[in-house]
């Protein structure tokens, strides 16, 4: 690939040029003091967006000789794609991005691990350059390292199938009591920790950081929505939440994590290497908001409404006003304790066009400046950016300034210009 090349001649030939830039905060760690997260030395909040797609995705058929595997409709996302969403969260107030596709890869020819053992190197270029660009913006990302469902991207159902465990309707949840070796079996568990430890050791070549060592990603989730046979069960070990996040903090001793089960499970409040807990809203749900953000807070530890579907068709118990309101009085508390929601889910254009949006199906779209969209929907896009200012402390109006689509990837690559924040810098212009 030719982005690929461009960037491996630019390290090579840095160090002649290298300049030094001061210590940045892009090149400090988020860091858990009790219910509050911090940077600097400052209170820090994590609202932002779920991205799902940056590492891999499913949405768009690329042009005939890239990588592209049709069972899944899955193909890397351009690198205008990945710029463009962390331009655009700029200018939506955002901090934070969740993607399954920066922590999930397995079990297709396109993943970071096809096969079980096997490492497919070019799986990593779509996500060191979101990884790289993110630090440029000044965005973080947290990442689950496995899914309870089917995906394209792979889940715990890939890791069961590597071991003979064949269950088939693991998109929508199962009731086979066999998925349960997937926390129980020790040699299913020692695979997901060889992944996981892959994963984590990889070197991201824009930054010669591994992901172990770049706090631009502050936190890894043990996975997406976990639970056991039952949707909604949150049956999910202690014994095995406890081994993985003690193993991503010993792989990452900056690293926080946060426990992966769908909703609160208080078996678990009590697990020491467990920084945050979280949990995901369809709809809206202040109640459920508030009893969970209490149980997490009598523990000092941090919540996250992670997802929230945010169209009009999400709000049939809390409103967006109700659900933001309520987030936002809890932080002119002295402990806030939620520290961070995320919409579900946002879709930029097909970069290099800058013309067309890339579509979603499944009703939580959310395209930002699309002029097609609903008067409905604007309205929402605007108290979401509203609200992810006021997480971080400011007030703007409801207008809604453009963000910059950048175009094609190699502009991208050869117009970066002197940053500093970055290690292993590209100053050869
Ligand atoms: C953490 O917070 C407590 C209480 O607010 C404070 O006393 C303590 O000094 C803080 N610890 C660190 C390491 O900042
Ligand atoms: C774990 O899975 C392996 C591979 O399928 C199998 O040989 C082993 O018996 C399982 N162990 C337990 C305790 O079920
Ligand atoms: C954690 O809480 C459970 C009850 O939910 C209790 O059985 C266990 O002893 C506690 N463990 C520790 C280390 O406090
Ligand atoms: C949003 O607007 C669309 C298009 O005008 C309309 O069809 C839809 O019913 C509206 N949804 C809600 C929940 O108001
Ligand atoms: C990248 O980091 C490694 C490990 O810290 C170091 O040995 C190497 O010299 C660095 N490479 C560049 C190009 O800075």
């Amino acid at each position: 690939m030719l982005p690929l090349m461009v960037a491996t001649l630019l390290l090579s030939s840095a160090s002649a040029l290298s300049i030094r830039c001061p210590h940045g905060v892009a090149d400090l760690s988020i860091t858990r003091n009790g219910s509050s997260l911090y940077l600097d030395g400052k209170r820090w909040t994590a609202s932002g967006a779920n991205v799902y797609w940056l590492g891999l995705d499913e949405n768009v058929i690329p042009p005939v000789g890239e990588p592209f595997y049709a069972p899944y409709k899955a193909s890397y996302p351009t690198k205008g794609r990945i710029t463009e969403v962390m331009t655009t969260l700029n200018v939506m107030g955002a901090r934070t991005i969740r993607s399954q596709t920066m922590g999930v890869s397995v079990g297709n020819p396109l993943s970071v691990m096809p096969e079980l053992g096997r490492v497919n190197e070019e799986a990593f270029e779509s996500m060191d350059w979101t990884v790289y660009q993110a630090r440029k913006y000044g965005i973080r990302i947290f990442a689950p390292f496995t899914d309870n469902y089917d995906y394209y991207h792979g889940g715990k159902f890939v890791f069961l199938r590597w071991r003979g465990i064949d269950i088939k309707n693991g998109l929508t949840g199962t009731r086979d009591p066999k998925v349960q070796e997937f926390y129980t079996n020790r040699t299913i568990i020692d695979d997901f920790k060889n992944y996981i430890k892959i994963m984590m050791t990889h070197r991201n070549p824009y930054t010669n950081l591994t992901y172990a060592e770049d706090p631009t990603i502050f936190a890894y989730e043990t996975g997406n929505e976990l639970g056991g046979p039952k949707f909604g069960d949150k049956d999910v070990p202690v014994a095995w939440t406890r081994e993985i996040t003690e193993y991503i903090k010993k792989l990452g001793p900056t690293k926080l994590a946060v426990d992966g089960t769908y909703g609160i499970n208080s078996a678990h409040l009590n697990i020491s290497s467990v920084d945050i807990f979280s949990d995901h809203f369809y709809p809206m749900d202040v109640n459920k908001l508030s009893k969970g953000v209490e149980a997490v807070g009598a523990v000092d530890k941090v919540y996250f409404a992670a997802e929230y579907g945010w169209t009009p068709q999400s709000q049939t118990i809390s409103s967006i006003d109700q659900f933001f309101a309520w987030i936002e009085e809890q932080q002119k508390t002295s402990k806030p304790i939620i520290a961070g929601d995320h919409f579900w889910s946002l879709f930029m254009h097909n970069v290099p066009d800058c013309s067309a949006f890339v579509d979603h199906d499944d009703g939580f779209t959310l395209q930002y400046g699309n002029p097609k969209n609903p008067t409905n929907y604007t309205a929402q896009i605007s108290k979401i950016q509203q609200h992810l200012f006021k997480m971080q402390g400011k007030t703007v109006g409801a207008a809604m300034p453009p963000a910059p689509c950048l175009g094609k990837s190699e502009d991208l690559v050869l117009g970066l210009g002197l940053e500093c924040g970055i290690r292993g810098k590209r100053e050869v212009v």
